[in-house]
């Protein structure tokens, strides 16, 4: 992959392509900016060697103009940390001159997500290179990560490269033992990197409502617990390749609905009773979990243990959490929910590597190639 060192950019237009696909509350205000300051590195950079800059970044799955998934947002807060004006484009056909200068929500353009060739020749003619640095968006074959950088001079930014060679690094030479902490809801979402690290990781250990369909393939019960129909069979044949290395929890937190307010059960065991649903690990199944990553060298972490935000169901993840973050390994988080957890328990600053992309990071671990990384290839 071509990186900054094999661009020239001094005193050129340059533009880059950022993910400043942020969370905003009702308000409008931006509730986490990792993905702003994730990009500062390289902006800096361009800076320092007297680029001008044209950032186009999309924000959210708009359908058409819509003024609720304006970039006005990331324009002030990138206008703040990098203390200076930042000018937002409205209009892709009368860009103003800046030093640095924002389009607006490339997802506005008709074609953007189908990789159109028209599209993305209206961004070359706005700069002279061009510059990914939107990991979070490398999973994506759009206009403005994939069809563009086919048109101008083009290299990667230095947040995609770190994140690039971060999560290739623990798959091809991992310090071991590697343990991958895989959760979240959905099994189907996660049999991909499943599949790689049944190859690759010494341990796999399993939280969140995903572990119902291995709970379901052993022949227990899981009561009301969400549980996807379709993962039984992925599941059943992933236990039955990794048995010497998949762990399941041993015990649960469970309820009667999915709210804090909700009666709460121990189970001491993995049979979740007609009427109540499993929401978190339980004690044990943490603390071995913790013991594991304890004595990792490696740690790749993707999913919450259960139901996070809410508190009664929240103590699993947090367990989970702060055994990432005091343990000597080097731990690699993905983005999305384990980011945000780490966040809530307040241990973000105390892993490696958070991730500024979830499903980019997951396709990356699963070994699928990645369009806007390939395009700079
Ligand atoms: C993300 O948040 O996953 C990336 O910014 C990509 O957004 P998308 O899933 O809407 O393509
Ligand atoms: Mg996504």
């Amino acid at each position: 992959m071509r990186t900054l060192e094999d661009l020239d950019v001094e005193g050129k237009r340059v533009l880059v392509r950022v993910d400043f696909n942020v969370p905003l509350d009702e308000d409008g205000t931006i509730t986490d900016d990792a993905r702003i300051q994730g990009a500062l590195p390289t902006l800096k950079e361009l800076r320092e060697k007297d680029a001008r800059l044209v950032l186009m970044s999309h924000l959210g799955r708009p359908k058409g103009t819509d003024p609720k998934f304006s970039l006005t947002p990331a324009a002030q807060r990138l206008s703040e940390l990098l203390g200076t004006e930042v000018t937002l484009a409205h209009d892709l056909d009368s860009v103003p001159d800046g030093d640095v200068v924002m389009l607006e929500n490339v997802r506005f353009n008709d074609g953007e997500t189908k990789n159109d060739e028209e599209l993305a020749k209206r961004y070359a003619a706005l700069a002279d290179v061009y510059v990914n640095d939107a990991f979070g968006s490398a999973h994506r074959a759009h206009a403005s990560t994939e069809a563009v950088a086919h048109l101008l001079p083009s290299a990667a930014g230095r947040l995609l490269e770190r994140e690039v060679a971060t999560l290739r690094g623990i798959l091809d030479e991992p310090k071991r033992p590697l343990v991958a902490v895989v959760g979240g809801a959905k099994v189907t979402d996660k049999i991909g990197v499943l599949d790689a690290f049944l190859d690759r990781a010494d341990e796999i250990l399993i939280g969140g409502a995903m572990c119902f369909p291995f709970f379901k393939a052993q022949g227990h019960e899981v009561g009301d617990s969400l549980c996807e129909e379709e993962g039984v069979e992925p599941a059943g044949r992933v236990l039955r390749a990794g048995v010497d290395k998949v762990h399941l929890p041993v015990d649960l937190v469970a309820g009667r609905e999915f709210d804090a307010d909700t009666p709460t059960q121990a189970i001491d065991g993995v049979d979740v009773p007609e009427g109540w649903m499993g929401l978190d690990i339980g004690p044990s199944t943490a603390e071995r979990y913790a013991d594991i990553i304890k004595d990792a060298e490696t740690v790749f972490w993707n999913g919450p243990m259960g139901a996070f935000e809410l508190s009664p169901f929240a103590e699993g993840t947090r367990v989970v959490a702060e055994a990432v973050a005091v343990t000597a390994a080097t731990t690699v988080v993905g983005g999305g929910d384990s980011a945000a957890a780490l966040k809530q328990f307040g241990y973000a600053e105390m892993v490696d590597h958070v991730s500024t992309g979830g499903g980019a990071s997951l396709e990356l671990v699963e070994g699928k190639p990645l369009p806007g990384v390939e395009a700079l290839s």
